[in-house]
């Protein structure tokens, strides 16, 4: 543990591509945080071992596991304070984030989305569906967005995004490929501008 870097955890549910471009960021010196907490939504995610490779501590947290969403917010800000975690990013994490940990948290929990928001955010909007509406759209350009968490899905402001070209030979896959290249990029990047303080909060 280093007592002087700010202390990171990583919201998942499934590959972890994102949390391991953070945790290599960590490595590089480029994202100067540590990764001390990866939470994810389901109990089999790829990204939970590589978390576990990295001897980063992990845990599984089911909303629909308690009695109320409120117990799951309150349970869940708890674990985070237990650990002195300072920021929160969601990387692919696809249960509702608890009100409780939103307002606990403000202005330093960031989501990274695989579209150009405000375009193709809200609900439903994730994964395949994101990349599909893209194309169906005619868009010339995609690309990650990165932003600050509120109560509503998708909404908080966007801090950074990216943009990439759409093909007109694109799939849902390679525009999906091409759009999480850079994420990797970006998601690092941004995190480290916002615990350095770069961006005008709320
Ligand atoms: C990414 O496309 C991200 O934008 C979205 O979920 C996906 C997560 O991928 N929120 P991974 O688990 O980080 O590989």
């Amino acid at each position: 543990m280093d007592d002087n870097k700010p202390r990171i955890a990583v919201l998942i549910s499934g590959a972890g591509s994102n949390l391991q471009a953070l945790i290599d960021a960590t490595k590089a010196g480029i994202l100067k945080a540590e990764i001390a907490l990866v939470v994810s939504s389901k109990g089999k995610a790829y990204g939970l071992e590589r978390a576990a490779a990295e001897d980063i501590e992990t845990m599984v947290f089911k909303n629909k596991k308690y009695p109320s969403p409120e117990e799951a917010g309150r349970d869940l800000v708890a674990k985070l304070r237990e650990r002195r975690i300072d920021y929160i990013a969601l990387a692919g994490f696809l249960s509702l984030l608890p009100v409780a940990v939103v307002r606990a948290f403000r202005n330093h929990i960031v989501n990274i989305h695989p579209a150009l928001l405000p375009k193709y955010g809200g609900k439903g909007m994730y994964g395949r569906h994101v990349h599909e509406a893209v194309l169906a759209s005619g868009d010339k350009e995609s690309g990650p967005s990165v932003h600050l968490v509120d109560e509503i899905y998708d909404n908080g402001k966007v801090l950074e995004q990216a943009k990439v070209p759409v093909r007109s030979d694109d799939t849902p896959d390679t525009l999906a490929a091409r759009v999480l290249e850079q994420e990797h990029k970006l998601y690092p990047r941004v995190m480290q501008k916002l615990i350095n303080g770069e961006y005008a909060l709320d």
